[in-house]
C-alpha cells in the first residue's frame, strides 16, 4: 500500500503533516484578508485621534492586556455584563489588535463612558481608593509623564503606510493636538473611546 510508505518514512510523514496543516491555515486565514466584514470598519468606527492614539500606546506598554482582554465573546452572560458582542471591524485599525484572553480584571471593549475622567484618574494612580479590593496595581508615573508630541505625526504616518486613511492634515495637526498632555490623559482619552461605536448598533 502507498499509504505504508508514508507511514513508515516519518521525514516524509512530517513533511506531508506539515503541507496538510499549512493548506488548512491557509484556507482559513486568507479569506479573511478580503472579507469585507473584516476589512471594513464597524458603523462607527473611525482612526484614532492623536490624542486617542497616545492613550493607546501607554495601554500597550504598560501591559494592560495582560489582565484585561478587549473582546466580547457573543454568549449571554458577556453580553448581559458588558454590552453587544466585539465585532471584527472595530479592529481594523488596531495594529496590534488587542483581543487579549487574560481576565484577571474585567473586560475592557465597552468601558468607555462608563466612569468619569476623574474616576479613571483615580483609579489608575491607586485603584483602592475607588475599588477597595482590587489587586489592579497603580499607574501613578503617568500623571507625570507628558506626551513626546514630537514622535506622534511619525506614528500616525507609519498606520498611514498600513492602511489606516489619515489625512495630511491628520498628520500635520498630530503634534499639536497631544502637545503638553500627560500620559494620564491620553490614556483616559483612549479608554473613553472604548465601546462607544457599539453604542449605536441597538440590541445585542
Ligand atoms: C495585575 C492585573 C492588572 C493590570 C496589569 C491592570 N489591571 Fe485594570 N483591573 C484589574 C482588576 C483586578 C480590576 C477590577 C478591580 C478594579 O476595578 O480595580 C481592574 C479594573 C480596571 C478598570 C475598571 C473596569 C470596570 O469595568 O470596572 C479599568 C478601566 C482598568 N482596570 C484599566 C486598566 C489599565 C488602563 C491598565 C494599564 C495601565 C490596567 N487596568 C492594568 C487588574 C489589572
Amino acid at each position: 500500500m502507498k499509504h505504508e510508505v508514508i507511514e513508515k518514512n516519518l521525514g516524509l510523514l512530517a513533511v506531508l503533516t506539515a503541507l496538510v496543516i499549512s493548506v488548512a491555515g491557509l484556507v482559513e486565514i486568507v479569506p479573511l484578508y478580503f472579507a469585507t466584514e473584516t476589512t471594513t470598519p464597524a458603523p462607527g468606527v473611525q482612526p484614532y485621534t492623536a490624542l486617542q492614539l497616545e492613550g493607546r500606546d501607554v495601554y500597550v506598554r504598560e501591559g494592560c492586556y495582560n489582565c484585561h482582554s478587549q473582546m466580547v465573546r457573543p454568549l449571554r452572560s458577556e453580553t448581559e455584563r458588558y454590552g453587544h458582542y466585539s465585532v471584527a471591524g472595530e479592529s481594523v485599525y488596531d495594529h496590534p489588535f488587542q483581543f487579549g484572553s487574560k481576565r484577571t480584571g474585567p473586560d475592557l471593549a465597552r468601558v468607555g463612558g462608563r466612569y468619569t475622567d476623574s474616576w479613571h484618574r483615580i483609579h489608575l494612580i491607586n485603584p483602592r481608593d475607588v475599588v477597595p479590593e482590587s489587586n489592579m496595581p497603580g499607574f501613578p508615573w503617568l500623571d507625570k509623564a507628558v506626551v513626546d508630541a514630537a514622535v506622534t505625526p511619525r506614528k500616525l504616518t507609519a498606520l498611514r503606510a498600513i492602511g489606516v486613511p489619515y489625512s495630511d492634515e491628520d498628520i500635520a495637526g498630530a503634534g499639536a493636538a497631544v502637545e503638553g498632555k500627560t500620559e494620564m490623559e491620553a490614556l483616559i482619552a483612549y479608554l473613553q473611546l472604548l465601546g462607544q461605536a457599539s453604542r449605536t448598533w441597538g440590541v445585542q
